[in-house]
């Protein structure tokens, strides 16, 4: 681009449209189709390029530009507005015998002997209304009390997968639509690790994070969080109509706004009680959380016919799942030091199924918490897991005339290596870092888990033993081990040792990003991990980044820049990085890329190959721009099928994708 002073209105004008038009697309790539095109820092560049022009030329601004989504200055409260319809609510139950009786009602008062209906997911997030005007996002507002809701559009827009645009060159007049906004369920449980970290209060479930991050004074502060919004119904439009909701979802997909896949026609009962079990089964599988099915008409002209009662439509159900709540007895409550040095309480429970998984212990979060639901040893508790969060006492269930147990105290000593104990906000933590057992423990661990150096082989009581008989102090003395003193371990023979230091010696060449990840730097986990190495080239370049630059990467906040930064501004952990070079540990750096070849092209791998392994052939796809992802969905472009492929083959020839075998796939890159 040509230097921004020299540049005329005309120019300016035009390259702010086109900018815009650009960066929506890549948004809706990267947010809603989960398929970038371009690598974070091209579209890093464009959104700076604009930034600086829409700087320099306000005339051109406008309230939806992609700018906008990084949030706008704070408000002192949030204005009431009028919903353009009412939003209703649905009639729900969880039990079969209602769905079968919904099923029947809606048979007699059709009188139609075949309609079809349309079943997707009950979203358990925060339900919106958004308004397009001519394809341009107007406003959006709460649920409230159905009629009257608050406005949150600055919010809202901030939410990378919402479209500040429709795509589409003949938007309606008027498209008022009903969506959930949510966080993801690892989004949930980072906040609220960050809000007990600042003494505030955590938020019971995704969906009161969810809301209560939607409902903020400042959009700033809603912008790095993790939420996603999905649209599934139409409150009023002008200038379109739909004969089916089928045909309505798919419009709302082709304009660029995000639906939920998991979804099904269905005519006949059993299907329908089938599509649920499904469903339940999926449930905790899913990174958001889900609380039911919702049965649809799918023909929105027997709607009309239907109509409403006071409050929920005739037409729809939700059918909820069960909650995942049982009653068992504490048994007591420990002290956890964790990798941090946080002292976690957990409450140990005499074992409970809790929808189909065993639980024996919850987390009490800190003393606040354990003082808010007062639970002491020998209670009644009630245990509750939401999808695949970690189990919570809801409440303590009073017994009368019981005589009860102390009250839980904090200790003023780490309960591992006996330090005084610092407050830090509403935690408690052990200040002594690695020299503490419990936490040269936790980072140990972390250190070697599966998605960090894949030390595989070298469990926890190993690890507490090595500690013990003092065969190390530091993470980077792991590599000093010969096989001679694995032999000490209990258990271990010439053998087992010999195995267990080879897996450790292997791991020496890690990948970037998976070094990052296993430094266990706060608030860095897999993805940001990815995030950084993809930016960064090299650790030095990180270490070297100032906390602004940092906070500057999309997705990455200030928090994290803050927490990063720390972690390289500490000695220690400098020392311990000079100690694992000594120790002959060499990052693989990912080599830059040969070309864009296969830029946007996404690839699945099936069968063995001859010339290629996973790796290589994963390695070959990412060094040509492409990327090489494990099923096969809408988003594959090209399956490549080695001898005896799996079941992707028949994924592929069903999606119609693209197959290509290790001879096709060789004269493709070589193009
Ligand atoms: S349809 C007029 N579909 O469930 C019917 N609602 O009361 C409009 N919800 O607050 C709702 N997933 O926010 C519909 N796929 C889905 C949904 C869904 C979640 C929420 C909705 C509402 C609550 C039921």
């Amino acid at each position: 681009m040509k230097d921004i002073r020299n540049i005329s209105k005309e120019e300016a004008r035009e390259s702010i449209k086109k900018l815009r038009e650009e960066i929506n697309r890549h948004n809706y790539l990267y947010y809603v189709k989960n398929k970038p095109e371009i690598s974070d820092s091209q579209y890093d560049k464009k959104f700076r390029q604009l930034q600086e022009l829409e700087k320099e030329f306000p005339e051109f601004d406008s309230p939806v530009s992609p700018t906008r989504k990084v949030g706008a200055p704070p408000v002192d409260h949030l204005e009431k507005k009028e919903h353009l319809a009412p939003m209703l609510s649905l009639n729900s139950s969880e039990k079969e015998e209602d769905a079968e009786q919904f099923f029947k009602n809606v048979q007699k008062s059709t009188k139609e002997t075949s309609f079809g209906f349309l079943l997707e997911p009950k979203l358990d997030g925060l339900s919106v209304e958004v308004v397009y005007k001519n394809g341009e996002f107007s406003y959006a507002t709460t649920r409230g009390d159905g009629q009257t809701g608050e406005d949150i559009s600055e919010n809202v827009k901030t939410i990378g997968s919402l479209p500040l645009k429709l795509l589409s060159s003949s938007p309606p007049e008027l498209l008022a639509i009903r969506g959930e906004i949510l966080m993801s369920k690892s989004g949930f449980q980072e906040i609220n690790k960050k809000r007990i970290e600042k003494g505030e209060e955590p938020f019971a479930n995704a969906r009161n994070a969810a809301a209560g991050t939607v409902r903020q004074l400042d959009s700033k502060k809603v912008a790095d969080k993790p939420l996603d919004i999905f649209f599934y119904e139409l409150i009023k439009t002008e200038g379109r109509h739909f004969d089916r909701q089928e045909e309505m979802l798919e419009q709302f997909r082709k304009w660029g706004l995000k639906t939920n896949n998991l979804k099904k026609i269905c005519e006949k009962m059993p299907e329908i009680k089938k599509f649920y079990r499904n469903l339940k089964e999926k449930r905790d599988s899913l990174s958001y959380e889900i609380d039911g099915m919702v049965i649809k008409l799918n023909q929105r002209g027997l709607r009309e016919k239907l109509g409403s009662r006071d409050r929920s439509p005739r037409w729809a159900f939700a059918w909820k799942f069960e909650p995942q709540k049982e009653v068992t007895r504490l048994t007591d409550i420990l002290l956890q030091v964790g990798r941090t040095g946080m002292l976690t309480p957990v409450a140990l429970l005499e074992p409970v199924d809790v929808g189909g998984v065993t639980v024996s212990r919850a987390t009490l979060h800190n003393e606040e918490e354990v003082k808010k639901k007062d639970v002491r040893p020998g209670d009644k508790v009630r245990i509750v897991r939401a999808g695949d969060v970690i189990p919570e006492i809801a409440e303590r269930i009073k017994e009368t005339g019981k005589k009860r147990g102390n009250p839980f105290k904090m200790p003023g000593k780490c309960p591992v290596c006996e330090t005084p104990v610092v407050r830090e906000g509403a935690y408690v933590v052990c200040p002594a870092g690695l020299s503490c057992r419990a936490q040269l423990k936790g980072r140990l661990q972390h250190f070697v888990s599966r998605d960090a150096m894949n030390i595989m082989n070298l469990g926890e009581k190993i690890i507490e033993q090595m500690i013990e008989e003092e065969m190390i102090r530091s993470i980077p003395d792991l590599y000093r081990l010969e096989p001679s003193d694995l032999e000490k371990l209990e258990g271990f023979g010439k053998k087992s040792s010999e195995k267990l230091y080879k897996a450790i010696q292997d791991s020496k060449e890690p990948e970037f990003e998976r070094f990052l990840y296993a430094l266990g730097i706060r608030h860095v986990g897999k993805h940001i991990a990815r995030l950084l190495a993809k930016k960064y080239r090299n650790l030095e370049k990180i270490a070297g980044a100032d906390k602004e630059e940092l906070a500057g990467i999309r997705e990455i906040g200030p928090e994290i820049a803050e927490s990063i930064s720390h972690f390289f501004d500490n000695e220690d952990n400098l020392k311990m990085i000079k100690q694992f070079e000594k120790a002959g540990l060499k990052i693989k750096y990912k080599k830059t890329q040969e070309s864009d070849l296969l830029e946007g092209k996404t690839f699945v791998i099936t069968g063995e190959l001859e010339g290629y392994s996973r790796e290589e052939i994963k390695e070959k796809i990412e060094s040509l721009g492409g990327r090489a992802t494990s099923s096969v969905s809408d988003n594959t472009d090209y399956l490549v099928v080695g001898k005896n492929p799996g079941s992707k083959l028949e994924d592929a020839k069903k999606r119609k994708v693209k197959r290509l075998d290790e001879k096709q796939f060789k004269e493709l890159i070589s193009k």
